[in-house]
């Protein structure tokens, strides 16, 4: 076990966390903001009362967390008996996610983590049983790419966790001839995210696509998922999640 003095400096270190893991004798690291608390048990309820549905055990699977940050849904995987695969593009989170795992005795082997951006990771298709892909979308520059990429190397199942728009409406658009114009449904708001170099739970480039869910759907069905759930929030979940403002979807590869 790492010195209580070495664990006591870690979890103290700034920033604060984006999770919060016990570490043994009492410490507890602090989180960054109060209602990640809230965030986090919302994503886990939703995530994992639908996915130890369809899969009681992951035992035998090969599972990815993608944008892993300090590995806290990898740990949820690896607990339920998966060799996972956990990547982000900020060596920071890594570092921290590493050291958790140390203190925590869980198997490095069974618990793989790399600082690697999602666009650059070299799977075989069909690599993963199941790919969680929480909290990314809305931080990238090429979203379709991305989902593209996470289709071609999940087998079963991927679970996208994201922001939403609050554009419910079509956005009228001319196409190609005066006078003719859609109604797009689905639609993105760009965001420049100028904190990206300073805040580690962000993009790395500046420009994001926030979708809205029918454009979350639209580029599922896009990337090649055959079967696309949201699922519902119960009452008492975090607002956001109650509200629209962000959602989750499992997206399968096979009906
Ligand atoms: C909002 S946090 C979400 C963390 C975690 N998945 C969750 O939902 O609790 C976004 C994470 O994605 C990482 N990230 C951003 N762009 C990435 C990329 N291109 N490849 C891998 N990770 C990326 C960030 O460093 C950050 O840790």
């Amino acid at each position: 076990m790492m010195p209580i003095e070495e664990r006591q400096r870690l979890a103290n270190e700034s920033p604060k966390w984006m999770y919060e893991f016990d570490l043994g004798d009492g410490i507890v690291t602090p989180l960054l903001a109060e209602e990640l608390r809230t965030i986090h048990d919302t994503r886990e309820r939703m995530i994992f009362s639908r996915l130890d549905v369809l899969l009681p055990s992951l035992e035998g699977l090969r599972c990815l967390d993608a944008g892993c940050n300090e590995g806290f849904f990898a740990q949820q995987l690896y607990q339920r008996g998966a060799a996972v695969d956990a990547l982000d593009i900020r060596d920071v989170n890594i570092r921290r996610a590493k050291a958790v795992r140390e203190i925590c005795g869980l198997d490095p082997a069974r618990l793989r983590f790399s600082t690697r951006d999602f666009f650059d990771l070299k799977a075989e298709p069909e690599t993963y049983d199941v790919s969680l892909f929480l909290g990314l979308l809305y931080h990238l520059e090429n979203p379709m790419g991305a989902l593209r990429l996470l289709h071609r190397i999940t087998r079963d199942v991927a679970v996208i966790e994201t922001q939403f728009t609050r554009q419910q409406s079509a956005i009228e658009s001319g196409w190609g001839q005066t006078g003719i114009y859609h109604q797009l449904e689905a639609s993105c708001g760009l965001m420049l995210e100028e904190d990206a170099h300073a805040n580690r739970l962000a993009s790395h480039k500046v420009l994001s696509f926030v979708p809205n869910p029918a454009a979350v759907r639209l580029m599922l069905e896009a990337a090649g998922f055959t079967r696309i759930e949201q699922l519902e929030p119960e009452a008492g979940m975090n607002p956001q999640y109650l509200g629209n403002d962000r959602g989750i979807f499992f997206a399968f590869k096979q009906s």
